[in-house]
Order: C-alpha cells, then structure tokens, then sequence
C-alpha cells in the first residue's frame, strides 16, 4: 500500500480491540526459545518486527509452530541455539537486533546480524559497550557503532553497569548475555524504562531482583517454559486514545490493553491535558497489568513534559503531538533525544509532517514545541517516511484536518499494527 487517503472523521464510536504488544511479544519469543520446554503464547503481535524476531530464532535452529493463533516454542535452553548458516536478517526491528545481540555473545558460536536501511543506520554502542565490558567479541560498521554486527559468542562475565541511558533494549541486552556469564550481573538505570523483561524474567523463574532502579541478576538457573497472554499495545491505543479525544463526539472503548506503570506516561499525560479516560476492569495477568479503557472527547490544554515520564512514553510522543496541536495554549517536550534515533528521526518527522498540515510546532534539539490551536490543520499531502508510528499520526491528524490528508508510505503500518486502517474505517462509519 502506498498511500492512504483520510477525510475528516464523525465522531468514533465503538468497541475496539488493538495490536498485541510488539515489547513482549518480542521478549516472549526470545525468552521461551531459551527456556526448558514447551511454552505457549496466545495472542502474539502479527506484524513484520515479530516475524523478524520469529525468523531469527528459527535461523538459530528453534522450533516453533503456529496452531489455532497460538504459538507453540520448544526451547532449547541457555546454551541450545545452533550457529546460524545465514546473516540474521532483523528487518526493521531495533529491539530484535538489539536484544539478539546480547543473546549471540554468550552462544558458542559465530553469528551476523543486520536490518534494513533504516536499522542499519542505528547506533549499537548502547548494546556493544557493556557486552564488551562482560568480554563480548564483538564488531560493526564505523567503529562497531552500526549494523551489520559480527559476533564471536563466548563465556562471560558479569559486570555492574550504570547505564547512560534509559533503554530498555539495553538493559534487556545485558541480562539476557547475563543470563550466561559468570557472576552476578547488575544493571542501574538513570530513569526508569519499560520493565517485562524483568515480569517476564521472573515469571519464568531466572533469579532476578530488581530495587528501583537497580536490577540484579544471578546467572545459573534454566529458564522454565510458561503460557504467556500477550495484552493489548499501549503504545498502539494511544492513537485511539487521541483520536477518540479530539474527534469531537466520541465515544470509545478499547479493551485488553496492557496498563503495566512502566508504559503509561501517555494516559497520565492526556489526563492532565483535561482528556476524559477511565480504566476499567483491571486485573493483572502472567505479572502484566491489563485493563479496558474508555475515553470520550474532551477540550484540552497545554502541557509541559520532560525528566522521568520520557521513558514511559517514548513511542507515544508523535501522537501526543497530534493532541498538543489542538489543545488551548502552548505545549513542550523537552529531553526526549531519544526520539532521534528510532525508526527515523521523529523529532525532524513529526515537526515536518505536521508544519506541512499547517500546525504551529517548532522543532527543538530535543523535543518540540507546539503552539496549539491556532487553526485545524489543513488536509494536505504528508509522509510516513516509512516510519510506522509516523504513519498512524498523521493519520489520526487527518481525522480532525480540513479536506483530505493523503499519506504516503502508508503500509509502515505493518510493522505493529497491520489492522490499524481497518480498525479506524470500522470505528468512524
Ligand atoms: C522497546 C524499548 C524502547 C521503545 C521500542 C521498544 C523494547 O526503546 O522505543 O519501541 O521493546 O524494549 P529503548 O529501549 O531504546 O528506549
């Protein structure tokens, strides 16, 4: 699909479901392949990144079937993969190629990773320096910053590492070579980024502590196989979320959605912004929280975000830019660099993509700032720029915009949210 044209929505009313979460459908293919047995996933992501992760892992020699919509892993514990005869083709996936990274260094064996375009122009020292630190062989493009990476898996040993940044995909790397090593592996975070590897880490019964935000790790215990339910993406209601808040007259229900502390900056954000959500049948599942939400339209206004809440709405902000456009008074994002170095430079897209509609944002070197409602945005030609999260921005900016929106590159969609154009056409009848 390469462009999708939108037209300014009635309101959205409804009951929805989302995505799965791409987080821990990542990590519960990962984890279940090093485990001991069968372990049983209902409700996997289908989208392009967990094929990625799918693929590699059967590249390394793990078994795993589809049946009725639920996925079947036999594991072949801590130290079972077998050298791949093949460069592992992460696609556009940082977090596959970030978390298989600490995965590789601790497998006897040699092993490549590399993605796309966009993933290949991805840093990796985040990952290489502390695996160095536990004594990874490990080399990239430009220093050993940028993918292809080249592995030579060997023993390691634990470190204490403070990490620079708060990454999840980092801090996930580093367990999972710590899993491994010799030694007990420690890891302290500067802010608090999302924890399922931790849930799921300790679910399977590796043992684990985590103390804020210190984690510590005591490598040696196998891995038991587990049934997983994966939730509903956060970060992929979050597009309901917005559309339902500024589409005046709606009325919505998005069910399952994983509410887990670490991941919903954007629901505390929108609240405090004067949106009108409420959770609703809480209930925690495999150590995740999930819940239903309702949200129904609301006014908003500006609002200023920086510091420990960035983490915990990394992948959201595009969105929340959307919101921030027609919300009374002016609205900021500060210390979110981060967003420069995902799928493409969000930051620089977001403010592009939206400045083309008219909106009043002014691009900062770390976040953006946005005037609010100055006019509607103006329905005109916008881009994805193939990135996914883009792409259900504008489209949600295209709701409330005047005239058609038409967006290209509109299949990135596909690497979370395949249904997201189906489930909005469904919604705004
Ligand atoms: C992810 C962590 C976040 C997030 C990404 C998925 C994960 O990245 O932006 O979409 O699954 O661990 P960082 O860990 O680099 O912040």
């Amino acid at each position: 699909m390469d462009s999708k044209i939108i037209s300014k929505a009635k309101p959205l009313k409804g009951e929805i479901t989302v995505a799965a979460d791409k987080s821990i459908s990542h990590r519960a293919v990962i984890f279940s392949a090093l485990a001991r047995g069968e372990s049983v996933i209902r409700n996997l992501l289908e989208a392009e990144d967990i094929q990625s992760t799918c693929r590699c892992m059967k590249n390394l020699g793990v078994d795993i079937q589809e049946r009725n919509s639920t996925l079947l892993i036999k594991g072949r514990g801590l130290q079972g993969l077998k050298e791949p005869d093949r460069i592992l083709d992460c696609g556009n996936s940082g977090t596959t190629i970030r978390l298989l990274t600490g995965v590789l260094s601790a497998q006897p064996f040699f092993s490549v990773l590399a993605g796309d375009h966009s993933l290949n122009q991805r840093p990796m020292r985040r990952v290489i320096e502390p695996l160095q630190l536990m004594g990874a062989e490990l080399q990239g493009r430009q220093g050993g910053n940028y993918p292809p990476l080249a592995i030579r898996g060997r023993k390691l040993k634990g470190i204490s590492y403070l990490s620079p940044v708060a990454s999840a995909q980092v801090k996930t790397a580093i367990l999972l070579a710590g899993l491994n090593a010799e030694g007990i592996t420690a890891i302290m975070e500067p802010e608090k980024s999302r924890d399922h590897s931790e849930n799921m880490l300790a679910a399977m019964g590796a043992s684990i502590q985590v103390d804020g935000l210190g984690i510590q790790l005591q490598p040696g215990q196998e891995l038991s196989a587990l049934e997983f339910l994966v939730p509903g993406d956060i970060s992929a209601a979050a597009f309901f979320l917005v559309a339902a808040t500024i589409v005046p007259g709606s009325e919505l229900k998005i069910c399952d959605i994983g509410v887990n502390p670490t991941r919903t900056g954007i629901i505390e954000v929108l609240q405090q912004m004067g949106a009108n959500i409420k959770l609703e049948n809480q209930r925690t599942i495999g150590g995740e929280m999930m819940a239903d939400i309702i949200v129904t339209a609301s006014e908003l206004k500006g609002v200023k975000i920086e510091g420990e809440i960035i983490p915990r709405l990394i992948d959201e902000l595009p969105i929340l830019a959307v919101a921030m456009a027609v919300a009374e008074e002016e609205s900021e994002v500060r210390e979110a660099g981060e967003l420069r170095i995902k799928e493409t430079d969000r930051i620089a897209a977001i403010c592009n993509e939206l400045g083309k509609m008219g909106v009043a944002i002014t691009e900062l070197e770390d976040g953006f700032r946005i005037k609010g409602k100055q006019q509607s945005p103006q329905g005109v030609k916008v881009d994805s720029h193939g990135d996914h999260r883009i792409a259900m921005s504008l489209a949600v900016a295209g709701l409330i915009a005047e005239g058609e929106t038409t967006i290209g590159n509109a299949g990135a969609v596909n690497i979370s949210f395949p249904s997201f154009w189906d489930t909005l056409e469904n919604i705004s009848r």
